[in-house]
C-alpha cells in the first residue's frame, strides 16, 4: 500500500496528515475540534480528510480516537472525556469520503507509531502510556498490537490505583487517570491555591494569574521549569503515581521498553526524573529480574497521526465470535 492518511482526533486539534509507508508526513491539514458536538467533530475529520484526499493518491484513512473503539475498529463505544457514545465514526466518515477508514484508539496508535518509527523501533515488546487530559495506553507484545477480545484492551489509565479514590470519568474510582493526567495536575495545583497555599499562590503568580480557575497545565510545566518550587512539586508528584502505577503494568506485560508521550510528557525530566525512581523502587522482584529501559516518545506530537496511518494498512484482528 502507498500512502495513507492519519488523523489524530485531539481535545482542542484534528490533525492530518499524509503519511508513506517509512512513517514520514508529507502535506498536513488541521481543524479545530468542535466544542461537544459529535456531528461536527465527524464533519471536521471529513473536512481534513477531503482537504488531503483531494491533492494526494491515498488508500485509506486511519483515525486515532480517545475512546474504547470496538474491534472492528469502526465504532467509538465509550469515551471517558469526550461526547461519543456508541458513535458509528468509521463508517460515517468512510461513507462520506468513499475510502476505507479504520478507527484506532488514540494512545494504541500512538503505541503503534513508537514501535514501528519511534523510540521502541528495535524492540519487540514495548508499553505506551500518553500522558493528557486523560492517560491513554497501548501494548506491543511479539511485535502484535494487543486490543483483547472486543478491541479495548490496553485501556491502561484506568487501571485502579486507589481503592475508593477520585471518581472517574469511565464511572469508576481510583483509576490511574485520576492521578497522573494533565487533568490530576491541574486539579492539584487549583486545590492548593484554593487551600490558600502560600507557595501555589506563589506559582500562580508565576504564571500571571490570580484566579485558581484560570490555571493550565502548560502554565505548571512553564512554571516548573522556571524553576518554580509548587510546580516543580506537582509534576513531582504526577511522575511518582505515574512510575508506581508502570511498576504494576510491568508485572504484566514485561516490556522491555516504556515510552511516555503525550503534551503532558513536554515537561520532561520534571517529570520523568521522578517517575523513573518510583518504577525502580516499586517494581516488584526489583533486584532479581532485568528492568525496562524507560523513555520519552520520539515522534511527540506526531505519534498518534503515524501510527494510525501505519494501521490503517494492516488487515483488521480476528474478532471475537459474540461480538
Ligand atoms: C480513554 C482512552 C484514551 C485516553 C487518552 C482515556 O480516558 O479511556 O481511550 O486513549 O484517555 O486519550
Ligand atoms: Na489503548
Ligand atoms: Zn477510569
Amino acid at each position: 500500500m502507498g500512502l495513507t492518511i492519519g488523523i489524530d482526533v485531539g481535545g482542542t486539534k484534528i490533525a492530518a496528515g499524509v503519511v508513506d509507508a517509512d512513517g514520514t508526513i508529507g502535506a498536513r491539514a488541521n481543524r479545530d475540534t468542535p466544542a461537544d458536538s459529535v456531528d461536527d467533530t465527524a464533519a471536521a475529520i471529513c473536512d481534513a480528510a477531503a482537504e488531503l484526499i483531494a491533492a494526494h493518491d491515498v488508500e485509506a484513512v486511519g483515525i486515532g480516537a480517545a475512546g474504547f473503539v470496538s474491534s472492528d475498529r469502526s465504532t467509538v463505544l465509550f469515551a471517558p472525556n469526550l461526547a461519543w457514545r456508541d458513535e458509528p465514526l468509521g463508517t460515517r466518515v468512510a461513507e462520506q469520503l468513499k475510502i476505507p477508514v479504520v478507527v484506532e484508539n488514540d494512545a494504541n496508535a500512538a503505541a503503534w507509531g513508537e514501535f514501528a518509527f519511534g523510540a521502541a523501533k528495535d524492540v519487540e515488546h514495548m508499553l505506551c502510556l500518553t500522558i493528557g487530559t486523560g492517560i491513554g495506553g497501548g501494548v506491543v507484545i511479539g511485535g502484535e498490537l494487543l486490543r483483547g477480545a472486543y478491541g479495548v484492551a490496553a485501556e491502561l489509565g484506568h487501571m485502579r490505583v486507589v481503592p475508593g479514590g477520585h471518581r472517574c470519568g469511565c464511572g469508576a474510582r481510583g483509576c490511574l487517570e485520576q492521578y497522573a493526567s494533565g487533568r490530576a495536575l491541574v486539579r492539584e495545583g487549583r486545590a492548593q491555591a484554593e487551600a490558600g497555599s502560600l507557595a501555589a499562590m506563589q506559582m500562580l503568580t508565576e504564571c500571571g494569574i490570580s484566579d485558581p480557575a484560570q490555571l493550565t497545565g502548560p502554565m505548571i510545566t512553564e512554571a516548573a521549569a522556571a524553576g518554580d518550587p509548587c510546580a516543580v512539586e506537582l509534576l513531582e508528584d504526577l511522575g511518582r503515581w505515574l512510575g508506581e502505577g508502570l511498576a504494576s503494568l510491568a508485572t504484566m506485560f514485561d516490556p522491555t521498553t516504556i515510552v511516555i508521550g503525550g503534551g503532558v510528557s513536554a515537561a520532561k525530566d520534571l517529570l520523568m526524573k521522578s517517575a523513573q525512581v518510583a518504577f525502580e523502587r516499586n517494581l516488584p522482584a526489583k533486584a532479581n529480574r532485568p528492568h525496562p529501559s524507560f523513555g520519552l516518545a520520539e515522534l511527540g506530537n506526531d505519534a498518534g497521526l503515524i501510527g494510525a496511518a501505519d494501521l490503517a494498512r494492516r488487515p483488521a484482528p480476528p474478532a471475537e465470535k459474540t461480538r
